[in-house]
């Protein structure tokens, strides 16, 4: 039997290649996303992931059409960048309202239908930048850091239900994320340069990033596992990383972040 995928923020980016990807390998495949997309032989349901009403009918919805729904891909996610001290509450709340709430309020409304079923997987795609602190990027690692152990949490309250939690790590992917990262719209004088000099090498590593394809790969390995792992860090350079500072105190290791990404010189 086939069975049943939803993916949120399809589209554009890692959204909207692994439900391409999902619908050639023969799944049903449904799509969350604000805006209208077309992805041959998938059902676009447009929707806001903040929005607990529309999301509990959508997935109601796709429920009762289905009968069945057996994965979730929790993707869609924003950025935002600039220092801690120039940033908007607005701003701080409507990214964890995204990258956090949103999440949340998807998983809320699909739980009931996987318990029932006593079966489903629930894939968060968090970021490698939970692992590393990034300044100027603190409050992107920062949602990522609580999607993360959200998913350890969620895994060991729902797996005597037969539902299993994973938590994607994703280095670099070059998508339209770059563009998409919102600045401080009044960054302070204090931080200008640094700001600017640090986002400059993240989207610069983000343009030579991995392909898209090369992720929803990795996402489907995941899937296509019986035990899934609890995370899943993708690219080697990353996982090669993530082990190295494992090993490291961690003062070095944040360190070492702040000589890439802090410009703690000025020069
Ligand atoms: N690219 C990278 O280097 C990288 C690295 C690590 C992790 N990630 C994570 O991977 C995920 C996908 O990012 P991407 O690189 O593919 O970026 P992207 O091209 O900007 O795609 C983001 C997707 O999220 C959707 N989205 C954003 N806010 C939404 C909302 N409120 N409701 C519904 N959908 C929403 C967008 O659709 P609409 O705007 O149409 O709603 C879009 O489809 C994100 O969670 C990101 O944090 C990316």
């Amino acid at each position: 039997m086939k069975q049943v995928v939803v993916i949120t923020g399809v589209s554009s980016g890692i959204g909207y290649d692994l439900a391409t990807f999902l619908n050639e390998k023969d799944y049903i495949v449904y799509g969350i996303s604000r805006s209208s997309v077309e992805i041959p032989g998938v059902t676009h349901m447009p929707g806001d992931i903040t929005d607990e009403e529309k999301i509990q009918a959508i997935i109601k919805d796709i429920y009762e059409k289905e009968g069945r729904i057996d994965i979730l891909v929790n993707n869609a996610g924003m950025g935002i960048s600039g220092s801690i001290e120039g940033t908007n509450t607005k701003d701080v709340k409507n990214i964890f309202n995204v990258n956090f709430v949103g999440a949340f309020i998807t998983i809320k409304a699909i739980l009931p239908y996987l318990r029932q079923q006593n079966y489903g997987k629930i894939i968060n795609v968090g970021s490698v930048a939970s692992e590393f602190a990034i300044p100027f990027q603190a409050f992107y690692s920062s949602s990522k850091a609580a999607l993360k152990t959200f998913g350890e949490a969620l895994d060991n309250e729902v797996s005597p239900y037969g539902v299993r939690v994973c938590t994607i790590l994703p280095g670099d992917i070059k998508t339209n994320f770059t563009k998409n990262r919102e600045k401080n719209i009044e960054e302070l004088d204090a931080y200008k340069t640094r700001v600017s000099k640090s986002i400059a090498v993240m989207e610069k590593d983000e343009q030579k990033g991995m392909t898209v394809r090369y992720a929803s790969k990795q996402i489907y390995k995941v899937i296509k596992k019986k035990r899934m792992p609890l995370q899943k860090t993708i690219g080697n350079e990353y996982k090669l990383l993530l082990f190295i500072k494992r090993l490291l105190p961690i003062k070095l290791v944040n360190n070492l972040v702040g000589k890439i990404y802090g410009f703690k010189k000025e020069k």
